[in-house]
């Protein structure tokens, strides 16, 4: 199969995969029983989800060429902005969410997160972290990767599938897997969707950031809306003519040499690997992992883009490679954030954790309950302790008081903050 659609937080890689493929045709029924056996992402073993929703909901199953549309599933809140404009294109709710279309399976939660581009924030973990990356291809390719992070995620079919050469009966193209705003038109389920239309226009280093969409059970790592950064480099002839290697070879090469070096830059000296997978993208194709904290864990999908899409886009005598990594994976990873659900979060016991440039602070957790503060007071006798009072408010809140603060004890009476 190609993209077991990696878990959310993770890369979740638009690959194929026949092993996965196979197994998933022979026992469609038990693939959600079978969700913890196969890698949604590649492989992150920090945490003990794989295999994606878009498996776990059997997407398998859904192989035929044509993708049929399924009934909506909606939910009912929250209710989204009725307008939007991103990078200079303006888009109406009515655009994106239309119930009674059956060509249509967007839902009005998955429409109020178009438009937050988490990663444009520069005092969120996955804006600090997409900054972070640029400053490594910033110093150390002075400056020559130009940068998009604004573009619109709503793609035509043939950019989300067709031109990076997604075969027409691909699972990920299932209503099953991607939110069709009609039978043409997607939300983006990966940055890849930009690759062909930025060759056409001439770029030759670039990187893509954005929020991706595929159709996913929520859980601590797993959520429909997720954010990518992708990256290409195309080499002219004259780049590797005297390399003494071909031309694949080259780019492979310089590849690996540029995603260690990014590695490095984000988690520091760690232990790397190098593993052989398949895009329909590109050939070959790799994944990297680095060891952390005693796992092999996945950072990102890459390898030496297909020759037909180079040829297709005006760069015929190129070569060129290109990567995607999920940031919230490697944030949920570097910031030590434990739930993929917290990006989203507006409480400022969250938001005031992250600031600008800081990359790696550690998520302090807090209560998932609002806070609420009793200031309370008591007479004591001579024979109080501290520990009676804890007893007491053990007893009647049990683990909901998070702390208490025995602010004064006057004339036999005493002071005490809850939360
Ligand atoms: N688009 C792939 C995914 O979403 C990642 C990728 C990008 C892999 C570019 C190879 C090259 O999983």
């Amino acid at each position: 199969m190609l993209i077991p659609r990696s878990s959310s937080c993770c890369a979740r890689a638009l690959r194929l995969s026949t092993h996965h493929h196979a197994i998933a045709m022979a026992v469609p029924s038990l693939l959600s029983s079978f969700s913890h056996l196969f890698p949604r992402g590649h492989g992150f073993k920090p945490f003990p989800q794989f295999l994606s929703s878009s498996c776990s909901a059997s997407p398998f199953s859904s192989l035929s060429s044509v993708p049929s549309p399924m009934p909506n599933r909606r939910s009912k809140t929250p209710v989204a902005a009725a307008l939007l404009e991103i990078g200079g294109v303006k888009i109406a709710k009515d655009d994106v969410v239309r119930e009674s279309d059956p060509t249509n399976n967007v839902p009005d939660n998955i429409f109020s997160k178009i438009g937050l581009q988490l990663h444009r924030r520069d005092n969120h973990p996955v804006g600090i972290l997409k900054n972070a990356i640029f400053d490594y291809f910033d110093t150390n390719y002075a400056s020559k990767f130009v940068k998009f992070d604004d573009l619109c995620p709503i793609v035509s079919v043939q950019q989300n599938f067709d031109e990076v050469l997604v075969p027409a009966d691909h699972v990920s193209r299932s209503y099953n897997d991607t939110y069709y705003v009609n039978a043409d038109t997607v939300l983006r389920c990966h940055t890849s969707a930009h690759q062909a239309e930025l060759l056409r226009e001439g770029h030759s280093h670039f990187l893509v950031t954005g929020d991706v969409y595929r159709r996913d059970s929520i859980d601590s790592t797993h959520y429909p809306v997720f954010h990518q950064m992708e990256g290409v480099r195309v080499f002219s002839p004259d780049e590797w003519k005297d390399s003494g290697t071909d031309a694949t070879s080259y780019a492979a090469m310089d590849l690996k040499k540029c995603l260690e070096g990014l590695a490095r830059h984000l988690f520091g000296a760690v232990e790397m690997r190098w593993v052989d997978t398949y895009f329909p993208f590109t050939n070959p194709s790799f994944e990297l992992e680095i060891y952390f904290q005693e796992n092999w864990m996945e950072v990102l999908g890459c390898g030496v883009t297909e020759q037909d899409i180079l040829t297709r886009n005006g760069r015929k005598d190129s070569v060129a490679w290109a990567f995607g990594l999920g940031l919230e994976r490697l944030a949920m990873v570097l910031f030590d954030i434990p739930d993929i659900r917290l990006f989203w979060s507006t409480d400022q016991r969250f938001t005031s954790q992250f600031s600008e440039g800081k990359l790696g602070v550690k998520f302090k957790p807090f209560s998932k309950f609002p806070p609420c503060y009793k200031d309370i007071s008591f007479w004591i006798s001579d024979s109080f302790t501290e520990n009676n009072l804890c007893e007491v408010v053990r007893g009647v809140a049990g683990d909901l008081v998070e702390e208490w603060n025995v602010r004064e004890a006057v004339q036999g009476k005493l002071y005490v903050t809850l939360r």
